[in-house]
């Protein structure tokens, strides 16, 4: 099935699935446009900081989410992002923004806002959206959801492998703590936690590059 005509591939699963990065090469090879739906959560949770809006304030969180302008420019840089005009990209993909986000995530006024934001990614020829919960709540309709997966040890390798590359200083026993303590509130959350949909694909990434796992998504998507 479409969305208002336009194909969608859904690709859910936690942090260090593999699932960011095997969205973005899928995206580029097919010429579709991505949607990367955490960078959208990590920059209400940006704006959130800056404009001095708490977690208890879900209706200035929600307007935030549905005022905020994003862009991103895949052309450039796969993860470049842009908030109110500003270049937020090494902003964003900080651990702080990262767990701030996962705590907003659970407000259902802010699902509520970013939902309508995501649904208009879908625009010809395809999209490829990336998130928790795009082929159980964004996408339902999604003509393919694959839900990526892989053991807790090996994700937070990658996310430490990742953010050293980058120059940013974690450790890793913080970095399995943080992970731990993420997958358990997207997991448990009230609205939309993150869960395969009943129809989606479930891929373990733990012991396969991206590439095996762009393989099987290009086969299934045929
Ligand atoms: O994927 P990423 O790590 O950038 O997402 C940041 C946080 O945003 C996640 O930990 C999760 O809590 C939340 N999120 C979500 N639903 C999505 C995408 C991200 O709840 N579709």
């Amino acid at each position: 099935m479409t969305v208002n005509g336009v194909p969608v591939v859904a690709i859910d699963g936690p942090t260090g699935s593999g699932k960011g990065a095997i969205s973005r090469s899928l995206a580029a090879g097919l010429g579709w446009r991505l949607l990367d739906s955490g960078a959208l959560y990590r920059s209400v949770a940006l704006k959130a900081g800056r404009e001095g809006f708490g977690l208890n304030d879900p209706q200035a969180l929600a307007a935030a989410a549905s005022r905020m302008q994003v862009e991103f420019s895949p052309a450039l840089d796969p993860e470049a992002a842009y908030l109110d005009g500003e270049d937020v990209t090494a902003l964003l993909r900080t651990e702080e923004c990262g767990a701030m986000a996962s705590r907003i995530a659970v407000i259902p006024e802010v699902r509520k806002a970013l939902w309508v934001r995501q649904r208009d990614f879908a625009r010809p020829p395809g999209l490829i959206a990336d998130g928790r919960d795009m082929g159980t709540v964004v996408f339902p309709e999604a003509e393919l959801k694959v839900y990526l997966t892989a053991s807790p040890e090996e994700r937070a390798r990658r996310r430490y492998k990742q953010l050293i590359q980058k120059g940013i200083d974690v450790s890793l026993p913080d970095l399995s703590e943080d992970i731990a303590r993420r997958d358990e509130r997207d997991a448990n959350r009230v609205v939309a936690p993150l869960k395969p949909a009943e129809d989606a694909r479930v891929l373990d990434s733990t012991v396969l590059s991206p590439y095996y796992c762009h393989a099987p998504i290009r086969f299934w998507k045929v």
